[in-house]
């Protein structure tokens, strides 16, 4: 199997290549929300970035939710040309474009969102401004799964080409799943059938609002990575009720905001030298499974990938992090001219820091700043930089 190769979604869907970028927020939507210039011209360095899919950076269906005070909100039609342009120049050099649609639930910050909900009332143990999330009522959460549907409708009707549920990282959506965050006696707790509903639920109402032949994706964690919290049997069998639904693409990653693990944090050597950090898990789906499988975290090289698709451990590969380096990773590795993909360290030396992976994860979104500004990638930039990025971010 090779990297160049093409890919049939179950929606009849065609990838031209088996290599994805994974999605990258951005956040740098304008006040009100919209995709502004800047969104524009970072899509405009990743037109001819070689993916045969680009999934965006998570979309919110709330704009009383958001992970980030920049983040691009989907509600309504006010400013849909705006989205309808992203999405055309995203795909203008031939890429698929899919929106990943999200909501943080409790891993929001007090000081851009009025209030913090979440299944349960259990809070975030992680620095910052996170608050003590109200426990989500039946009506509101019926009202949730219906902003995923109407966001998905919006995002079919601005020219996407398909959506994908960030079911994954603690948002939302891992936090219903997830028995350690989601403590309820309703239907939407207790056993994984009551834990998945919600998912389910929304995947089912986006199908009704998008149609059969409009692709669905959802990144799922393999796990958690936290005692008591969703594991690798819970995953594989959210997969196998999502593969039973339908689904067209699973992506699998995994980790929370207090366990970062899909930036590689907290895995052994021998794991990150081997690059994929989720391989095991995948070559489980993929031995019972014939759901078309994503497989996210710590690709580098050419060889690691075809190595992964010739295993049949995945269908497609996914990478975010080399993007924000190299906007045009994937078609260098599709045309020859890469073999590998080397990032700078941005290890900071400080245990207590590089352990929660938001120093690497702030250097990017950096990076991505300074594409949206029409500027290359700056390899040179100090960690440091990202440290005070981070400080301001969190606590000024
Ligand atoms: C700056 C930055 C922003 C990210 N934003 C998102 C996001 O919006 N949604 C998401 O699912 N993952 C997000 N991720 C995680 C990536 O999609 C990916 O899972 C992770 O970086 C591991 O892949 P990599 O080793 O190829 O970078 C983000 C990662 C970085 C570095």
């Amino acid at each position: 199997m090779k990297i160049s190769d093409s890919l049939q979604l179950p929606c009849w869907v065609e990838l031209s290549s088996r290599l994805a970028k994974a999605a990258l927020n951005e956040n740098i939507g304008e006040a009100d929300g919209r995709p502004g210039k800047r969104m524009k011209t970072l899509y405009e360095m990743w037109a001819n970035c070689g993916a045969a899919l680009n999934i965006s950076g998570n979309v919110m269906v709330d704009a009383r939710g958001m992970v980030e005070e920049h983040n691009v909100v989907l509600e309504n039609d006010s400013y849909l040309d705006d989205v309808r342009e992203w999405a055309r120049i995203a795909q203008s050099g031939g890429t698929q474009f899919w929106m990943q649609i999200n909501h943080p639930g409790r891993q929001a910050q007090t000081n851009h969102n009025k209030e913090i909900v979440g299944p349960s009332a259990v809070k975030l143990q992680q620095k910052g401004h996170f608050g003590l999330p109200r426990a989500l009522e039946e009506r509101e959460i019926l009202e949730l799964i219906r902003r995923y549907g109407n966001t998905a409708r919006l995002a079919k009707e601005a020219g996407f080409s398909g959506v994908q549920i960030h079911g994954a990282h603690g948002y939302l959506v891992s936090q219903f799943l997830s028995p350690k965050t989601n403590i309820r006696s309703d239907r939407w707790g207790g056993k994984l059938e009551n834990r998945a509903r919600f998912l389910l639920e929304i995947f089912r109402t986006i199908r009704e609002q998008v149609g059969p032949h409009f692709p669905i994706g959802v990144k799922i964690n393999s796990a958690d990575f936290q005692r008591g919290g969703f594991d690798n049997e819970d995953s594989l069998n959210v997969i196998r009720m999502l593969e039973a639904e339908g689904i067209d693409l699973i992506e699998v990653s995994g980790g929370t905001y207090e366990k970062a693990a899909m930036m590689g944090v907290g895995q052994r050597e021998s794991t990150r030298k081997r690059e994929a950090y989720f391989l095991e898990f995948a070559q489980k789906v993929k031995a019972e499974m014939n759901v078309p499988l994503m497989l996210t975290g710590g690709f580098r090289t050419l060889a690691a990938m075809e190595e992964a698709l010739s295993e049949k451990a995945c269908d497609l590969i996914g990478m975010g992090r080399p993007f924000s380096a190299y906007p045009k990773v994937a078609a260098e590795f599709l045309d020859g001219t890469r073999q590998e993909c080397v990032l700078p360290n941005t290890s900071t030396g400080i245990k207590t820091l590089d352990k929660m992976g938001a120093v690497d994860l702030t250097w990017h979104s950096m990076q991505l700043r300074l594409m949206a500004e029409g500027k290359m990638p700056n390899m040179q930039l100090s960690p440091w930089w990202s440290v005070w990025d981070l400080v301001k971010r969190l606590y000024l």
